[in-house]
């Protein structure tokens, strides 16, 4: 049976379209069961319900709600769609300690920079600011350690000349792309291990060569793809 799939996201959804577009292809084996927001309005909840996901759900804080009240109630509605796996595909929140203890080492996130580098927010903002003459995006596992959990997959590009924030995020989201369904795919495979701070990828099969996969030219691809 395919890996089910629980998505958090909270904007504009296009990486979860990608982990379903790579699923209707046929490169990744699993289903997306759940799609949740915690912005009602996010464009992701349309997609979602557009893409036909069997669940879909806003669930906005509510007024006054902690946030421990509001993670406990996010995690009840997550655990109810019994998932394989959490994909945090642009949740711009913090997963609180009932999330990750009800999906041990099973939460992974992606994130728009070559991690370490750039944790946090408007991490694309930073590697400009900061002058990096590298960027890239990372998926990791989520632990308590926000942005600084086991990194699973990077894939990295050269910053061009006077490169605008906006035309490197452009760039760096094909790279997302990518590295989020390839992630998906090593969990469907069950080939992540983790060790103390690190993940380790199993040796298997790999998207290199393959055709079909959006491969972005001229990008740096790291061992696991
Ligand atoms: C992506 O660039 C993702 O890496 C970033 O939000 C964007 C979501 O795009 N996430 C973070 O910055 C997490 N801190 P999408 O809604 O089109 O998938």
């Amino acid at each position: 049976v395919a890996l089910r799939v629980a998505v958090l996201a909270s904007g504009r959804g296009s990486n979860l379209l990608a982990i379903l577009e790579r699923i209707r292809a046929g490169d990744v084996e699993a289903q997306v069961t759940l799609v949740a927001g915690d912005r009602p309005e996010a464009k992701v909840l349309e997609a979602a319900a557009r893409a036909k996901v069997p669940a879909v759900a806003a669930v906005p804080p509510e007024p006054n709600e902690t946030a421990a009240g509001y993670d406990l109630r996010l995690t009840s509605l997550v655990a109810a769609d019994k998932p394989d796996l959490v994909v945090l595909a642009g949740f711009m929140r913090i997963v609180g300690p009932a999330m990750m203890a009800a999906f041990p080492n099973r939460i992974v996130n992606v994130h728009p920079s070559l991690l370490p580098s750039f944790r946090g927010l408007r991490a694309v903002r930073q590697a400009v600011d900061g002058g990096a003459r590298v960027a890239g995006c990372t998926t990791h596992i989520v632990t308590p350690d926000l942005d600084g959990g086991p990194i699973i997959l990077q894939a990295a590009i050269p910053v061009r000349p006077d490169e605008m924030e906006e035309h490197l995020a452009r760039r760096i989201l094909a790279l997302e792309h990518l590295v989020l369904p390839r992630t998906v795919q090593l969990y469907a495979e069950r080939r992540i291990q983790t060790e103390g701070k690190r993940a380790h990828i199993k040796p298997g099969a790999s998207w290199l060569g393959r055709p079909g996969i959006p491969f972005v030219s001229g990008a740096l691809y790291s061992e696991g793809f």
